[in-house]
């Protein structure tokens, strides 16, 4: 049996995956029942086991301040939140004005609304005009593929010094490894994950689980 080339995830092993290690409740189970069935956003939320390894992942770095650039209906951001102490705190940043107002009514369903602010607005004029009270310890980035190097440049400045950044859909569907690409959000993608790896900041990884998620540990200023 060949041994050291990795094992394909399949469906039923993600199965198996999942069943082992749940992330998704009744509450966020309903939360993506509602985003689709009322409000026909995509089902482009991380994966559940996504959802448990970045829960598992600020737990081990003590994450107590977290960004989140796109927030679509929240999934992820309540997911993370969820991982954070007491007074851990997650900011939000979300350009559909009635995402975010589906965001804040879940929120108050679930007593969060203290511990999550959502931010709406374009995250590129967010980052340059709004001063947070803190420095982060880990930024998600799950927004608009053109632009994820105009975040990382935005981000880096708020990252604390052995903070992560994190890019969801560092494998662009599967196409990030094609040269031959016209599709934007592909070459954003691409054009993200070459500028973190080049970047001497950052020692960076990319972890195939979901669509591929690009962590970078910020090293120096
Ligand atoms: C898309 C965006 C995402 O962040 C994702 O995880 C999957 C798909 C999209 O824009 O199609
Ligand atoms: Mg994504």
């Amino acid at each position: 049996m060949e041994k050291t080339k990795g094992t394909p995830l399949s469906q039923e092993l993600l199965n198996y995956i999942n069943d082992l290690f749940p992330s998704e409740d009744e509450f966020l189970k309903e939360l993506n029942k509602e985003a689709r069935s009322q409000h026909h956003w995509p089902p482009i939320q991380i994966t559940e086991e996504q959802v448990s390894f970045l829960q598992f992942f600020l737990r081990a770095i003590s994450a107590k301040n977290v960004l989140e650039i796109g927030a679509l209906a929240g999934y992820s951001a309540i997911s993370m939140a969820r991982a954070l102490p007491d007074d851990g705190k997650l900011w939000t940043i979300e350009p559909v004005r009635n995402r975010c107002e589906f965001i804040n009514k879940k929120l108050l369903e679930i007593h969060m609304q203290d511990k999550i602010t959502v931010l709406h607005g374009k995250a590129g004029k967010i980052l340059v005009e709004y001063t947070f009270p803190v420095e982060f310890d880990f930024i998600f980035i799950d927004a608009d593929k053109m632009n994820y190097k105009n975040y990382l440049d935005l981000c880096t400045p708020i990252l604390k010094k052995g903070g992560v950044i994190c890019a969801d859909n560092a494998l662009a569907w599967g196409q990030v490894a094609e040269k031959e690409i016209s599709d934007p959000d592909v070459i954003g993608v691409q054009m993200f994950n070459k500028a973190i790896s080049e970047d001497k900041r950052y020692k960076s990884a990319l972890i195939p689980l979901g669509d591929g998620m690009l962590f970078g540990v910020k090293e120096s200023n």
